[in-house]
């Protein structure tokens, strides 16, 4: 079901073009030119990304190279020829990525990590469960949900109504062109806002539990056939493997950590785990999360000590 890890002088080094930028001023994608990468890239992977354009490689005819380490960004969804990236601008790398135009040239090396080659026959429906800019990762998902036709639904938590992705709120209806491509791949779309109020007020994981609790699609009495991902901060990925589990609904986290060489090389994105044997039994171990992840079975993860 996961892919295996690739083997490190696999990763491609590629310099692709920007064929189309979007922003709302907080949050922007840029989608690339690149149709190898983008046949081979499975949902959940990523691409370490330099985050100034290749044009500007030679000081002498541009800003010096800066930041000078790679950030690591999952594919956001499949495009005719090749991917995007959608990211918040947060920091140097971010801000500096998120000022490419239309043309300008962009150095990747990826698909890194494990990602979801297909979806387990058994599934019926599969559950993304976003917080915040978590979102990122899940176009993909829902587009292999769409390709295989299983139903999908996104939970998406954020702190404020204004904190959608690409938001336009000129847009009718979810206000944001990222959840109308979610709605429009046939994926069910609910909303929680823990701070305002706009949407259901709570966190995402107080959302699962009231349609749980109310039988809602996609729960039902007993709940089978779902399979569920998680993306986001720390705090709510703890929080949603911590109700999955009783509730024996299959949970897969994508990790986000920090990372250096995106190679398995740097070890920077050590998290405590666990290797779990045949009668269930675990074996504590530290997982890269570049290279055994990111995406990974929420079980698999040591929560006590990761708090440490
Ligand atoms: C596998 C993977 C996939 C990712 N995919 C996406 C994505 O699709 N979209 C997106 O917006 N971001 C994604 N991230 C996070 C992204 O890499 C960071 O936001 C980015 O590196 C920040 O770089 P910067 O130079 O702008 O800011 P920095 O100055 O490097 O960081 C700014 C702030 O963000 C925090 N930060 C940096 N990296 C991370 C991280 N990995 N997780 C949590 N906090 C972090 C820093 O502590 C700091 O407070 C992903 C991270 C990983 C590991
Ligand atoms: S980022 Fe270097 S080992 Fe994972």
């Amino acid at each position: 079901m996961l892919n295996e890890p690739p083997p490190q002088n696999q990763a491609r080094i590629e310099t692709v073009r920007v064929t189309r930028a979007e922003t709302d001023g907080r949050f922007t994608r840029l989608s690339f030119h690149a149709p190898e990468q983008g046949r081979r890239a499975l949902a959940g992977q990523f691409f370490e990304v330099t985050c100034h354009p290749a044009d500007e490689a030679n000081p002498t005819q541009g800003p010096p190279l800066s930041p000078l380490l790679n950030r690591p960004f999952s594919i956001n969804r499949w495009i005719e020829d090749g991917f995007s990236i959608l990211f918040e601008m947060i920091g140097p790398g971010t801000k500096r990525l998120g000022a490419a135009k239309q043309g300008d040239r962009i150095t990747v090396l990826g698909p890194l990590g494990r990602g979801l080659a297909e979806i387990p026959p058994h599934v019926q429906h599969l559950v993304l469960v976003a917080g915040g800019i978590g979102i990122a990762a899940f176009t993909t998902f829902a587009q292999l949900a769409r390709q295989r036709g299983v139903a999908c639904s996104l939970y998406y938590g954020v702190n404020r109504g204004t904190d959608l992705a690409l938001r336009n709120p000129k847009k009718k209806g979810y206000q944001s062109r990222l959840l109308d491509e979610f709605d429009s791949l046939g994926c069910r779309c609910a909303l929680s806002s823990m701070l305002d109020g706009s949407f259901f007020p709570g966190t995402v994981v107080d959302l699962l539990e009231r349609d749980r609790q109310e039988n809602c699609v996609p729960f039902g009495d007993p709940v089978e056939g779902i399979f569920m991902i998680g993306c986001g901060p720390w705090a709510m990925m703890n929080a949603l493997a911590r109700w999955a589990m009783p509730h024996q609904i299959p949970c897969f986290l994508l990790m986000e950590e920090m990372m250096g060489c995106g190679l398995g090389i740097c070890r920077s994105c050590i998290v405590p785990g666990y290797d779990i044997r045949e009668d269930g039994s675990k074996v504590p171990r530290n997982i890269a999360v570049c290279r055994e992840g990111p995406l990974i079975a929420a079980e698999r993860i040591d929560w006590e000590r990761k708090w440490e």
